[in-house]
């Protein structure tokens, strides 16, 4: 037999279903499902308690793995899995962590197209809060009228860690505020990615500082009215963990971001990346 889709929401999500667990790894799997990720944004796979080599395998047989932490000198190991934890004794930098409570794009303010896609294993499944929320990008483009698509043609908004930490920056101890305020690159993307598929997404989240050309209060108006517009239920979805899970997502077609959860939780994700192969591009 081979694995099978059941959708979650009429325009985002999937979940897998699988008789056998080899099933998962052959190569016609990793292409069955890297071909969903792209038409459904996000999959999940209830409860399939993958090891880290597994997951390893899986992200690898879907494309060319991408170590982001490295790039974004917040790991200071050298694994290939990074464990997405409030715990300093594992993750020296939790304000990164933090800093997924915001909407957001993996990646789009490093020097490399930004990721095709986010896996991530539930390791610790926090008893409150913790899910994960995703919103389509695509679906929310193709949710505008003509008229307001017409409106964002051409634009360009500017990106950076910084505007997306600005929220919690006075939560951060000042010792090494601006360390952790300064990772990353300052970054310019068109709000509408045209990929080479011909569909169209837009680049929003809240590293979305200001647009290039507008007044900075127009310009940051535009941007939160249009991450409330693809927020909305109809674009997005919610996922409650349960030890075991995996989730995979379009990171180019899909901003994300976690419900904020305590420390006390020990909530634990190990997260891999696959690199992406288009840079944005209008
Ligand atoms: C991430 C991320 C979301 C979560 O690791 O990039 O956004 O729910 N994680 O932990
Ligand atoms: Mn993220």
């Amino acid at each position: 037999m081979a694995i099978r889709f059941e959708d979650i929401k009429e325009h985002i999500g999937s979940r897998v279903i699988w008789g056998d667990r080899t099933e998962l790894f052959t190569p016609e799997a990793a292409q069955a499902i890297r071909a969903k990720v792209e038409e459904r944004t996000v999959l999940v796979f209830p409860e399939v308690h993958l090891s880290d080599e597994e997951q390893l395998a899986i992200t690898e047989a879907m494309g060319e793995k991408v170590r982001l932490t490295a790039r974004n000198n917040v790991q200071s190991t050298d694994q290939d899995v990074y464990q997405v934890t409030l715990d300093e004794k594992i993750n020296p930098q939790p304000e990164y962590v933090l800093g997924t409570f915001f909407w957001h794009m993996d990646g789009i303010t490093v020097d490399m197209p930004p990721p095709f896609a986010t896996l991530l294993s539930c390791r610790i499944a926090p008893d409150k809060g913790g899910e994960t929320e995703f919103a389509s990008t695509y679906a929310a483009y193709e949710g505008l009228s003509e008229e307001e698509k017409q409106a964002l043609e051409g634009l360009k908004a500017v990106h950076s860690v910084r505007a997306s930490l600005s929220p919690i920056a006075d939560a951060i101890p000042e010792k090494h505020r601006e360390k952790v305020l300064g990772i990353g690159l300052v970054k310019e993307h068109p709000l509408v990615w045209t990929h080479e598929s011909g569909r169209k997404s837009m680049v929003i989240g809240t590293t979305a500082d200001h647009i290039v050309g507008m007044e900075v209060p127009a310009g940051r108006a535009m941007l939160i009215r249009l991450q409330e517009w693809a927020a909305q239920p109809a674009f997005s979805l919610r996922h409650k963990w349960t030890k075991g899970d995996f989730v995979i997502w379009d990171n180019t077609g899909a901003m994300h971001r976690a419900i904020p959860y305590d420390k006390s939780t020990g909530r634990m994700m190990h997260r891999t990346s696959i690199a992406g192969t288009e840079a944005v591009a209008a």
